[in-house]
């Protein structure tokens, strides 16, 4: 990636400290997000999706806590912002759309106001202008009858309109870096592909995006990088184009066939067998050799490195890091 990174994340580490021990929820990811591009993280349930962009965003509730790492916004490292100076980021120049759409909006407060809030509270603008802003943004992420919209309840809009009120909160600041967790999860695929228009809109205006899915198909429509993950860790990354056409690890391979697979009809992704490991009980090696069909000799007592087998593309697996250099 050689254009300038809007978001830089270098060696992040979050852990939960429960009473049955530390959960490396985020163990060592670094990712960058290019200015104007769509950068994708998928991986199961249970990765670290989450936790990676709760971290980035600075809301990482106790017991878990972000340990270290840098997490550079447009060059400045905003992990090393006081509680206060975070909070003046947030929704001004980072804004993230939440994995629970429902719950994300006040239910006994109008969509309009929630959104105009945002505007009145980062911008210090009146209550006039934050109207006229909320109306053209409702227009600008397809709210059919934009104006009336404003005065709607939560309850009185269907899932896609409401996700589309969260975009539109969530744009009102023009913020420097959205990150969308599942933004399309609870929606039909019609909805999805609206939706996923939009975001290709909005980065096209400017806006760079951090895309969260546990679905390729997702990441395969609208994202131009993709970072694979698995028990907290990075375990491939590439441009969307070439993780696609040759993927390395097995582990994105297998969710590559189970992409096919349910294409084609099938109900149950058994492409992997097993389920993501307990994190409070990893391998020292690879996490993913316990469900590994190519796991050899010393993949579970060895942690691969991320290896780059071609510019830009990296892959964790010890299958790369055996070759004898040329
Ligand atoms: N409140 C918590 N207490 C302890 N551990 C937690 C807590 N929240 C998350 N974790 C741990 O962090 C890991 C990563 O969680 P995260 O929510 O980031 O997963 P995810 O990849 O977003 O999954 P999903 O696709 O289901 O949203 C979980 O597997 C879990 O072990
Ligand atoms: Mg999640």
């Amino acid at each position: 990636m050689a254009e300038q990174a809007m978001l830089q994340v270098r060696h992040l580490c979050t852990s939960f400290f429960t009473e049955k021990g530390e959960i490396r929820a985020v163990d060592d990811v670094s990712l960058e997000v290019p200015a104007g591009k769509i950068v994708g993280i998928v991986g199961e349930s249970g990765c670290g999706k989450s936790m990676t962009a709760r971290s980035v965003m600075g809301l990482v509730k106790a017991p878990g806590k972000v340990k270290s790492g840098e997490i550079l916004l447009d060059g400045r490292d905003i992990a090393a912002l006081s509680e206060h100076e975070r909070c003046a980021v947030r929704g001004s120049e980072i804004s993230m759309i939440f994995q629970e759409p429902m719950t994300s909006l006040n239910p006994v407060v109008r969509v309009g106001r929630q959104v105009e809030e945002a505007l009145i509270l980062h911008e210090h603008v009146k209550r006039h202008e934050a109207e006229e802003r909320a109306a053209e943004i409702f227009e600008a992420v397809g709210i059919p009858d934009a104006r009336k919209r404003l005065r709607a309840w939560p309850h009185q809009l269907s899932g896609g309109l409401r996700q589309r009120v969260l975009i539109a909160m969530a744009m009102i600041c023009r913020p420097k870096l959205l990150i969308a967790d599942e933004p399309t999860t609870a929606l039909d695929v019609t909805v999805e592909a609206q939706i996923l228009r939009l975001m290709k809109k909005l980065c096209e205006s400017g806006t760079s995006i951090l895309l969260i899915s546990h679905n390729l198909g997702v990441i395969a429509q609208v994202c131009d990088y993709v970072y694979v993950m698995y028990a907290g860790r990075i375990v491939e990354q590439a441009d969307t184009f070439t993780l696609f056409d040759h993927p390395c690890h097995p582990y994105t391979k297998g969710l590559l066939d189970s992409v096919s697979s349910l294409r084609s009809g099938a109900r149950i992704l058994d492409t992997i067998p097993g389920v993501v490991p307990n994190l409070l009980h990893l391998p020292a090696g690879c996490s993913f050799s316990l469900r590994c069909g190519c796991c050899g000799e010393g993949c579970a007592d060895l942690l691969p490195g991320l290896i780059e087998t071609e510019p830009g593309h990296r892959v964790r697996c010890h299958l790369f890091d055996k070759e004898e250099p040329a």
